[in-house]
């Protein structure tokens, strides 16, 4: 199969690569030349690199480079089985892209988006034949991530979500099927993990530095939720959680902060600005944790029963199955345990506690437990384990 990629930034450079990688013929279509050139150059490093450290033989590395072409004239895809778009995240223009690729493509031709924000049905609904569109969510950077969100929209013909299922397992990735509804998998589920290390530090519970080494120390996380917000920076996840939100009709559950959004405001988008939560300039000073246990386990313990309740919440509304739930969050973002066997681990009617402690002492609809989580709480069921934890 031929496939076609559109916009050649970080993710469509980095897709390329993969389906590249796995065999196919892929024309990989800019409008910015310059974009167009940088992505041909880090492809083929990239490729290079991976024969230099032995992963793949010089042989392999040159052969999946002459399989991409680069093209700035979208007739090239007239052969193509695949088409899917990462350019910029914005309705209209992926729409208007769409209709335009749509008289070019063969009947039989894949349709598909990158998007992590906008939903699948709407960027469908400007098709012509909206059955053959679907979602094929990668993460950055696409040649390292495993993960691939594969999102059939309302209109996607039945079927098609398990083919490309199956296609994006050939490419040596690890697909997970979801509804398409907001944040897909990872960007819902991984909310609280931003959004209640903020909540903690707003209240001054505890400061960034001692949250950071909670989650990391104590919780296993390779980033603490600071750390890693200055990672991916502002600019982004502010947006995120605020689409999210949004998208969720205003949901308290997704609420962005007020501290999140003035430091988006003012720049301050973190490592790549040169400060965020941090101070990233030359010489500045780091604040230190305090390496109190039972205070960690306080912050670990709220985020980490927040982070399940959004786990156990989608599956209550069958975003996903348990399966893709788990693989999701632990090859997506590299969560140290699946949320629902780490809920299993700490015994559901503590996390439960959890939750109800903070909603009774908050009354905020944000600390509500999924009604899946009581009900199995009331059952003595676990996600997992197949004994009975015997609680009534
Ligand atoms: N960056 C991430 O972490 C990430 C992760 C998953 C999904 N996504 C999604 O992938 C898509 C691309 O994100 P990115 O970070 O690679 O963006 P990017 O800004 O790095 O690249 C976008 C590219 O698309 C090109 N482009 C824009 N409009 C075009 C058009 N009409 N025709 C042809 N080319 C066009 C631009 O010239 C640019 O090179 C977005 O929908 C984004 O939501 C991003």
């Amino acid at each position: 199969m031929i496939i076609g990629i559109i916009g050649s930034g970080a993710m469509g450079a980095g897709i390329a690569q993969v389906v590249a990688a796995a065999g196919h013929t892929v024309h990989l279509l800019d409008q910015n030349t310059a974009a167009l050139q940088r992505a041909g150059q880090s492809i083929e490093s990239n490729l290079n690199k991976l024969a230099e450290k032995g992963k793949i033989t010089p042989e392999a590395a040159a052969a999946s480079f002459r399989r991409l072409h680069l093209t700035e004239d979208i007739t090239s895809f007239s052969d193509c089985g695949l088409v899917l778009e990462a350019i910029v995240e914005d309705l209209a223009v992926k729409q208007q892209l769409f209709r335009e690729v749509e008289m070019l493509v063969p009947a039989t031709c894949i349709l598909a988006s990158n998007t992590s924000s906008l939903s699948i049905a709407s960027i469908a609904a400007a098709c012509q034949q909206p059955e053959r569109f679907i979602g094929i969510h990668f993460f950055n950077p696409a040649p390292l991530m495993q993960l691939v969100e594969v999102i059939p929209a309302v209109q996607t013909r039945p079927g098609l979500a398990e083919e490309v299922r199956d296609l994006v397992q050939r490419w040596g990735k690890l697909p997970v099927l979801t509804k398409d509804t907001p944040g897909f998998i990872v960007n819902r589920v991984a909310r609280p993990f931003y959004g209640e290390a903020i909540r903690i530090l707003e209240e001054g519970i505890a400061d960034m530095a001692t949250i950071d080494w909670a989650m990391t120390e104590l919780g296993g996380f390779r980033m603490g939720p600071f750390a890693l917000m200055d990672f991916i920076g502002h600019d982004v996840n502010y947006r995120v959680t605020e689409s999210v939100f949004t998208s969720f009709f205003f949901d308290p559950r997704y609420k962005p902060s007020f501290t999140q959004k003035r430091l988006f405001e003012a720049g301050y988008y973190g490592r790549k600005s040169g400060r965020g939560f941090y101070d990233y300039r030359e010489g500045a000073a780091q604040p230190e944790p305090t390496p109190d246990e039972a205070l960690g386990r306080q912050v670990l313990h709220r985020i980490l029963a927040m982070l399940i309740n959004e786990a156990v919440d989608a599956l209550a509304l069958n975003v996903a199955s348990k399966e893709d739930l788990e693989l999701a969050m632990t090859k997506g973002v590299n969560y140290p345990k699946g949320l629902l066997a780490w809920a299993d681990e700490l015994g559901l009617p503590q996390v439960l506690q959890t939750l109800d402690a903070l909603y009774e002492e908050y009354h905020e609809d944000r600390y509500r437990a999924s009604p899946l989580l009581r009900r199995m709480v009331k059952s003595g069921h676990t996600f997992f384990q197949h004994e009975s934890i015997g609680t009534h």
